[in-house]
């Protein structure tokens, strides 16, 4: 396994091993499949980062659920925009049902209050919120996050779906800024 990564014109670090990764995802699904037991919910995977996320997880699901997808996107390279573009929204009612959002990483929070407030028009039961990573100190929207992987400082991470410029997403590795 490569300690360092080159993608486009940066550096990148080794900072989350795929084991590491696989643990964490695991104790997540387990507590999952204790706390929605009997709530039949509907995963919403955030596409493109949490694809990896969302399979490895649903993997080890093993109460009835269903999936499905949507397509938000606030970053452009190395920041957050702060504004949200919607490229494939939701298309199936989700009334009355249970939903997990599957996020990638939780930065400013944008995304996640934006998609929020969109289930909450659709009048679903309940909204909880499974993020990978979460970056504490840079969120500005105060939000509660039920499940949480890894909790990391203000730096940016690229692998297991996490993209510089669009690429790096196929790393099974986490990788950080080598300058940080
Ligand atoms: P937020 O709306 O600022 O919370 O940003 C959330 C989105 O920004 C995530 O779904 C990611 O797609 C992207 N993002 C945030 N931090 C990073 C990072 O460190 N590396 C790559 N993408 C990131
Ligand atoms: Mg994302």
């Amino acid at each position: 396994m490569s300690e360092f990564i080159s993608l486009l014109d940066k550096e990148f670090k080794l900072y989350f091993t795929a084991q590491e990764i696989g643990s964490k995802v695991k104790s997540i699904a387990q507590k999952m499949n204790q706390d929605l037991e009997s709530l039949d919910p509907v995963f919403i995977a955030v596409l493109n980062g949490a694809f990896f996320f969302a399979c490895d997880l649903l993997k080890e699901i093993h109460i009835p659920f269903e999936i499905t997808f949507v397509k938000v996107a606030s970053y452009d390279g190395l920041q957050s925009k702060g504004t949200i573009k919607t490229l494939m929204g939701l298309d199936e009612s989700l009334k009355d049902r249970n939903v997990v959002v599957l996020e990638d990483i939780v930065d400013s929070g944008f995304t996640m209050k934006y998609l929020i407030e969109e289930l909450q028009k659709m009048e679903v039961a309940s909204v909880k919120i499974a993020s990978l990573l979460v970056k504490p100190s840079t969120m500005k929207h105060p939000l509660e996050i039920h499940y949480t992987g890894f909790e990391v400082p203000d730096v940016f991470l690229v692998g297991y779906g996490l993209d510089y410029h669009k690429k790096g997403r196929n790393y099974k590795n986490i990788y950080i800024l080598n300058s940080e």
